[in-house]
């Protein structure tokens, strides 16, 4: 598969791709601006662009991580898994709802999913305390006014 291949393949890329952009081989670990850089290349395809208030969102999420890693890394990584898992039941609902003809855009979404489950284990294998219950809620307020608004700007 080769980057430009989202756009147009008919089938779905390795669960592992190792030609998609960031990622020079099998053998590089996962770095974040993979989901970034697929989602930027599918909107291309798609005719499509980000939300405006993606630059909001991020410097939100900074912020949010910083003051988790100022209290302690069990906090922190306890903040990582329950984004993760925030996260991968967001992309649940949207290949639930992608048309299942499009197997450029599902391929990268499922594979985005099984990266963000991996990420909550690994945070949850290093120590992540679980979050209270309205600290929970209150990621899953805020989560649904990013992705709402998102969807209008
Ligand atoms: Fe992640």
């Amino acid at each position: 598969m080769t980057p430009s291949c989202a756009a147009t393949c008919s089938k779905p890329p390795a669960k592992k791709p190792t030609t998609w952009p960031g990622r020079s081989s099998g053998s590089t670990p996962w770095a974040p601006g993979d989901h970034l850089a697929w989602t930027q290349q599918r909107l291309d395809a798609l005719g499509a662009r980000p939300s405006l208030l993606n630059p909001l969102w991020f410097a939100g999420a900074f912020a949010l991580g910083l003051a988790a890693a100022k209290v302690s890394d069990r906090v922190s990584l306890g903040f990582v898994v329950e984004t993760e898992n925030q996260v991968a039941q967001h992309l649940q609902g949207h290949l639930a709802r992608l048309p299942a003809d499009d197997l450029a855009s599902r391929a990268v979404v499922s594979r985005m999913k099984d990266d963000e489950e991996r990420h909550a284990a690994s945070a949850r294998d290093a120590g992540a305390m679980a979050l209270p219950a309205p600290a929970r809620l209150m990621m899953k307020m805020a989560a649904k006014v990013m992705t709402t608004t998102a969807h209008y700007v």
